[in-house]
């Protein structure tokens, strides 16, 4: 059980939750592939990753409109804090077939990174700078209103 991820709640209300890929365990080293659309809920259409992340720094800080994500911690480990505008969630990612899967209007922030750690991101749009929100009042404004639409 040492593989599960710390994580008490596994899907949040807001319909992040935790995937997971399938590994082919060899003792010349283990091998997990994720297929787009089966093992990830959208079509990819960009994949990035976070590197040479000094241990303890934070990333993130934004929400986005329209984009969908799923974060794998690819090597060592980081905590994704997700919030849709009610509650508040951490993730720790720490296994590189766990993927973080995180719907669009959701606030998240990347945090304790430990150092040499590499985070992957697959994207269910390019990028496009209009799709962020960086400002958090003003997602709390939009995703509050949406809510009570
Ligand atoms: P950002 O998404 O803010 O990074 P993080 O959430 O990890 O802190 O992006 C940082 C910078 O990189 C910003 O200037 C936009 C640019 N960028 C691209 O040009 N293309 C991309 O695919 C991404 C993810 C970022």
């Amino acid at each position: 059980m040492q593989d599960q991820p710390r994580n008490i709640q596994q899907v949040t209300e807001g319909g992040c939750r935790i995937l997971t890929f399938p590994k082919i365990a060899d003792p010349r080293g283990n091998l997990t592939f994720v297929e787009n659309k089966k093992h990830i809920p959208f079509d990819i259409k960009r994949v990035y990753y976070l590197y040479d992340v000094p241990g303890g720094e934070t990333r993130g800080g934004h929400a986005h409109k329209r984009l969908q994500q799923v974060i794998i911690a690819m090597s060592g480990s980081f905590d994704v804090v997700v919030d849709d505008g009610k509650e508040r969630k951490t993730f720790s990612l720490n296994r590189s077939y766990y993927g973080l899967y995180i719907p669009t209007m959701i606030w998240r922030e990347l945090v304790n990174f430990s150092s040499g750690s590499i985070c992957l991101v697959l994207a269910s749009e390019p990028y496009q700078e209009e799709d962020y929100f960086r400002d958090y009042d003003e997602f709390l404004k939009v995703v509050t209103r949406e809510t009570v639409r």
